[in-house]
């Protein structure tokens, strides 16, 4: 299968670099959203973003310019869908919403387009029958920054054909990802299963006393490896965040180790967010 086209839904944090990565890799993109303003938003974004790569030798000027013409912005979804060759969903994380979309997709899109969602927490399967054709449903899991992250984790669900994950792979590898293969539908797919193992033993390790925040993060990176601690990870992230998918996950699996840890809560509900309001685990000015 031949895939030219691309439409990504949902002009969020997410979707609005997955789209400048598929318009930067040659495809014609469409980056749809119901809010104006979010694709205003994003536009000046993007734009501020090629011109500091462009300044740092990173970009040439004409590709940035023909990647720039080669992305478009639409808010209607029907319009959109009629030439999509993959589309990859990076709405609001609400099942009801996204339901709706693969319902349009499935009757607005040509028949051979994929239909791909981004989500972190819902299963392609939870949207695959609205669609009408399951077996070109799958998730295509992009990591944030999308634009700098090189893992894409391509899920199929029991019905996803192996055309479709072919097809979402070497999407996926044009894009100068690096793309793995989940075969089973299993929540938090790979990388958030084992980053919520390791900040599960860093929180029990932090609240049981047995060494402060910081030598837990010191340990993480001078011992391990690891580029970031895991609570400066997650005040990056944001707490609310890792809150959510906690809560989402434990509503999945009812086990109790995926319940969201006290620590998070605790900070979430006294506003603590990490970086984006200014304190989380650690303060930031
Ligand atoms: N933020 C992350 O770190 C991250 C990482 C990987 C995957 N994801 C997944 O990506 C998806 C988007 O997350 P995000 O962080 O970019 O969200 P976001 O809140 O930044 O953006 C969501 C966008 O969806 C738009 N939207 C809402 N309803 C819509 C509709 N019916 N049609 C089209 N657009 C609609 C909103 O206007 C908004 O611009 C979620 O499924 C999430 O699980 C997020």
């Amino acid at each position: 299968m031949t895939i030219e086209r691309i439409l990504v839904i949902g002009a969020g944090t997410m979707g609005r670099q997955i789209a400048m990565s598929c318009a930067l890799s040659g495809y014609h993109t469409v980056l749809q959203d119901i809010s104006e303003q979010a694709l205003v938003d994003a536009r000046t974004e993007l734009e501020s973003w090629v011109s500091s790569r462009i300044s740092k030798g990173k970009l040439e000027k004409s590709d940035a310019e023909a990647a720039l013409a080669r992305l478009s912005q639409s808010t209607n979804l029907v319009q959109s869908a009629g030439t999509a060759d993959l589309v990859i969903e990076a709405a609001v994380e609400r099942l009801d919403i996204k339901e709706q979309i693969f319902v349009t997709l499935g009757e607005h899109t040509p028949a051979h387009a994929i239909l791909a969602t981004n989500s972190s927490t819902l299963p392609s399967s939870r949207v695959a029958q609205a669609s009408g054709r399951p077996e070109q449903v799958c998730n295509m899991h992009f990591f944030n920054p999308a634009l700098v992250m090189k893992c894409v984790e391509v899920v199929r669900n029991e019905q996803t054909s192996d055309t479709t994950v072919e097809a979402v792979t070497e999407v996926a590898t044009a894009l100068g990802k690096q793309p793995v293969l989940v075969n089973k539908e299993i929540p938090g797919f790979i990388a958030n299963r084992m980053m919520g193992a390791i900040n599960a033993e860093a929180l029990n390790l932090a609240e049981q006393g047995i060494a402060s925040i910081k030598d837990i993060d010191t340990t993480a990176k001078t011992a391990l490896g690891h580029p970031m601690g895991p609570f400066e990870l997650m005040d990056m992230v944001g707490l609310d965040v890792i809150d959510f998918i906690a809560q989402a996950t434990y509503a999945e699996t009812g086990d109790e180790a995926d319940k969201p840890h006290p620590l998070i809560s605790q900070k979430v509900q006294a506003g603590l967010l990490g970086r984006k309001s200014g304190e989380g685990f650690y303060p930031y000015s």
